[in-house]
């Protein structure tokens, strides 16, 4: 008798993103280069506008990638030395990066249950100097920017959001990026909307954030190619664009195939009580969520972890384990008690659009074993 084959599911499957398209991504690839076309080009103006339409905000910008595109929202937004900038501590390290390099002062908050920014602890940081909010959409959900803009208000700040992990997830139907003075999006290919490479966005519905950051991602260069400013060069490539404006034309189906992912790992985890699950595709009509990934807590999560791996599922955990402020060399001071627990039994499971609903089906009989064994 052959023995059963075991099911290797990885957390990312990264061939996949182009052997899935191989075809229509050569013949991209063909086509554009045929033309010398690769920077600053037409399949970048059209990816540009159809992504602001796709959003509904009046600019969008190709940029390198997100990290880059913080910096130039942050900056085109006037923020700058001394200016100091809230940001939610679970989030990658580039998003407090952008606001070091910007010059300001990057301050960590908690998050609250739903891993996302907590507005309490946002208004409770803002002091003299603080200039803006910069949330962080996680895992692909908008943060209560009711809240937060109310907090803009009261306080007179800008809002710029990191929305690397969320293109079109919606909270009361507007789009993520689209509520404060600029929002970024990366395509890293990991990413729900991902290129072959690294890429970002901004989207803007100011004039003014939208020209000044046509000039800084481009040698500070105006219309007519005088040096208005100085610059950086943080390009979007013309080709990665060709190949993004190619996967934007279907990306909801993409999303809704996301979305029903997560609902079967919503219905075979549910009952285990030792595992906190996030809010299923369906629970709350104010959001709508694109499930950038699927994180959860679990009570002895090293230890399902190692069962998962030794079962040859991959896992992760975000940002490498810990949260911005708890790396000591970048200089916080600061103890965020609620964070700082979070990360003991926050876990990453596969969702991608390689997993066959068996996969993930498996992945959730597997967790079910660890349990039961227990
Ligand atoms: C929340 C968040 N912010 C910023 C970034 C940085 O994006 P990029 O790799 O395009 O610079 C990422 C990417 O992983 C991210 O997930």
């Amino acid at each position: 008798m052959t023995p059963a084959k075991i099911r290797s599911i990885p957390f990312f499957d990264y061939p996949h993103l182009f052997l899935s398209e191989q075809q229509e991504l050569t013949a991209i690839f063909r086509e554009v280069g045929s033309r010398g076309a690769f920077i600053l080009q037409e399949d970048l103006a059209r990816f540009e506008r159809n992504l602001a339409a796709n959003l509904g905000v009046k600019h969008a910008l190709g940029v390198a990638n997100a990290t880059d595109g913080l910096l130039l929202a942050l900056r085109a937004t006037g923020i700058g030395p001394g200016d100091e900038v809230i940001f939610c501590s679970h989030t990658m390290v580039a998003t407090a990066a952008a606001i070091h390099f910007a010059g300001a002062i990057p301050v960590p908050v908690e998050c609250g249950d739903d891993h996302l920014v907590n507005p309490e602890a946002v208004e409770n940081a803002v002091t003299q100097r603080t200039r803006a909010i910069l949330p962080t959409q996680l895992n692909g959900r908008t943060a209560d920017m009711h809240a937060l803009e109310g907090i803009a208000d009261r306080h007179g700040l800008a809002i710029v959001e990191d929305a690397a992990q969320a293109l079109g997830s919606r909270f009361h139907g507007r789009a993520a990026g689209s509520f404060g003075a600029a929002g970024v999006f990366s395509f890293f290919p990991a990413k729900t909307l991902g290129c072959l490479g690294d890429g970002g966005a901004i989207v803007t519905n100011s004039d003014e954030v939208y020209e000044r950051v046509t000039q800084l991602r481009d040698h500070g260069r105006g219309a007519d190619g005088e040096i208005v400013s100085w610059g950086l060069n943080s390009r979007l490539d013309n080709l990665q664009a060709a190949i993004l404006d190619f996967r934007l034309a279907s990306y909801s189906g993409a999303i809704e195939r996301r979305r029903a992912l997560a609902g079967i790992y919503r219905d075979r985890l549910q009952g285990i009580a030792s595992l906190q699950l996030p809010p299923g595709p369906s629970d709350d009509p104010q959001h709508f969520d694109i499930f950038q990934n699927y994180e959860i807590e679990a009570e002895r999560r090293d230890e399902l972890r190692s069962y998962l791996k030794m079962h040859q599922i991959g896992t992760l955990l975000p940002w490498g384990g810990k949260a911005v402020h708890q790396w000591a060399r970048l200089g916080f001071a600061k103890r965020l008690p609620y964070t700082e627990r979070l990360f003991e039994r926050v876990l990453l499971l596969p969702l991608n659009l390689s997993l066959t609903d068996q996969d993930v089906h498996h992945v959730c009989n597997t967790i079910a074993d660890f349990h039961r064994l227990a």
